[in-house]
């Protein structure tokens, strides 16, 4: 495949993924659905690959960006660089299990898990980032009880203003997340009192998502340097990991291109050597990325219902893609027979079914004529918090998804009723 067949792209007789015309995935399997293509993911894998290359990295990719099974075994499976995971509930852990990463490279975030979360969790010996007190407590209580050593990470919140969408930004004191200040402290001792049950393994934070300063990134790598540092001097031994979250950017409409994971990987390898301590220097690196890995492998396909007025009506919405909605994103969408937006000519909105009036899924788009009734338009950089953060609402159903790869397409999830 030539590098301008990779993913999405227009050809003479219409829109392709890879090697199959959407056309014949509409026809298969209807519209509204999601598209993946196992071409771009394995792009972004092997970018990662080189842009860390010769440094001790464990990527744990964080599945809430992009649940589905067969993208998760395919990233489990990845040869050049063993991958883990990042998941968020007992949900995301069994999915991870099931698709194939190994417990030892998984980490469990999140600020409220639950008893039975936790318990799984500490059976399979994941790591646990631990993001309060009272959670410290829990999981010391269920360690205790299961004659378990839980393996822990304490997040941290750095106070650090990640300058991005404030709806997805983690790392300020105003957030919910992590441990900051004096919290740090009682945890660390408290980790003391009772290594019989807990092993602290490393540290981390994550300040948010869609990250385009790479400065803020920088300053709160430098902070967890320093406090892995500080641990070690404070007699907490045994550390095997600084993690430093994940929030790497990707490339939505409008906007310019923002800095490449390569920026990422140096900001680490600077804030790494800056260490006072040796063992810091050569403690393993872990990141979460959710987004950077998966967005541009997907799309959203769907039909045109109708045009009015400036409205062009589909048959996806905010159920399938709430992130223009949620976030006022700009996802760039591509109509069929429509090679390139025109600089003149008609300016539509495009609108989904649900009766809201934020469901808008692109604003002010120029086409070149009018589009027609079962028209096909895909809807890219979907690939990341599109399915994962679809709704019923209006009693919709979730939409299916079908993994391209070459010149095959597979049904990976049906099309779910509730
Ligand atoms: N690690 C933790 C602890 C996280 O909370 C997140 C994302 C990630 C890693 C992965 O971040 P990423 O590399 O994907 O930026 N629904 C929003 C994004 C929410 C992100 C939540 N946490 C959106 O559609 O923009």
């Amino acid at each position: 495949m030539t590098p301008e067949h990779l993913g999405f792209h227009h050809r003479h007789d219409g829109l392709w993924c890879d090697d199959v015309r959407l056309a014949d995935v509409a026809r298969a399997f209807e519209t509204p659905c999601y598209v993946y293509s196992m071409a771009r993911l394995n792009f972004q894998l092997d970018r990662f690959g080189r842009a860390f290359k010769n440094m001790n990295v464990l990527p744990c990719y964080a599945a809430k960006a992009n649940n589905n099974p067969a993208i998760l075994s395919h990233i489990a499976a990845c040869s050049s660089l063993p991958w883990g995971m990042d998941a968020v509930s007992a949900g995301e852990l069994k999915a991870g299990l099931a698709a194939g990463f190994s417990p030892g490279r998984m980490i469990f975030s999140g600020v409220g898990k639950k008893d039975a979360e936790i318990e799984f969790a500490v059976e399979h010996d994941i790591v646990l980032n631990v993001e309060s007190l009272f959670e410290l407590e829990g999981i010391i209580a269920i360690a205790k009880s299961r004659r378990k050593r839980a393996r822990i990470g304490l997040r941290v919140n750095p106070d650090v203003d990640a300058h991005t969408h404030p709806k997805i930004t983690t790392g300020k004191k105003k957030n919910k997340f992590g441990l900051s200040g004096s919290m740090i402290e009682l945890a660390l001792k408290r980790i003391l009192e009772t290594g019989e049950f807990i092993r602290l393994c490393g540290v981390s934070a994550h300040i948010g998502s869609q990250i385009t300063d790479v400065s803020a990134w920088r300053i709160a790598a430098g902070h967890l340097v320093q406090l892995t540092d500080s641990i070690s001097e404070s007699g907490h031994e045994g550390l095997e990991f600084i993690d430093f979250g994940g929030g790497f950017p990707v490339r939505y409409e409008g906007e310019t291109e923002p800095p490449g994971i390569e920026a990422f990987a140096n900001a680490i390898r600077d804030a790494q050597a800056c260490a006072r301590l040796a063992s810091t220097k050569n403690l393993r690196i872990i990141v979460e990325p959710g987004r950077w890995v998966v967005a541009e492998s997907g799309g959203l396909l769907t039909s045109v219902i109708g045009v009015k007025e400036h409205f062009v009506v589909v048959d996806a919405s905010m159920t399938e893609l709430i992130r223009p909605a949620l976030y006022e994103a700009r996802h760039e969408i591509v109509f069929e027979g429509h090679h390139e937006l025109a600089a003149q000519g008609d300016c539509f909105d495009i609108v989904g079914p649900v009766c809201e009036s934020s469901d808008v899924l692109a604003q002010d788009i120029r086409l070149n004529s009018f589009p027609k009734k079962n028209q096909l338009a895909v809807i890219l950089q979907a690939g990341a918090y599109g399915f994962t953060m679809a709704s019923h609402y209006n009693l919709r159903p979730l939409p299916p998804e079908i993994v391209v790869k070459q010149d095959l397409m597979a049904l990976t999830r049906h099309r779910q009723n509730l």
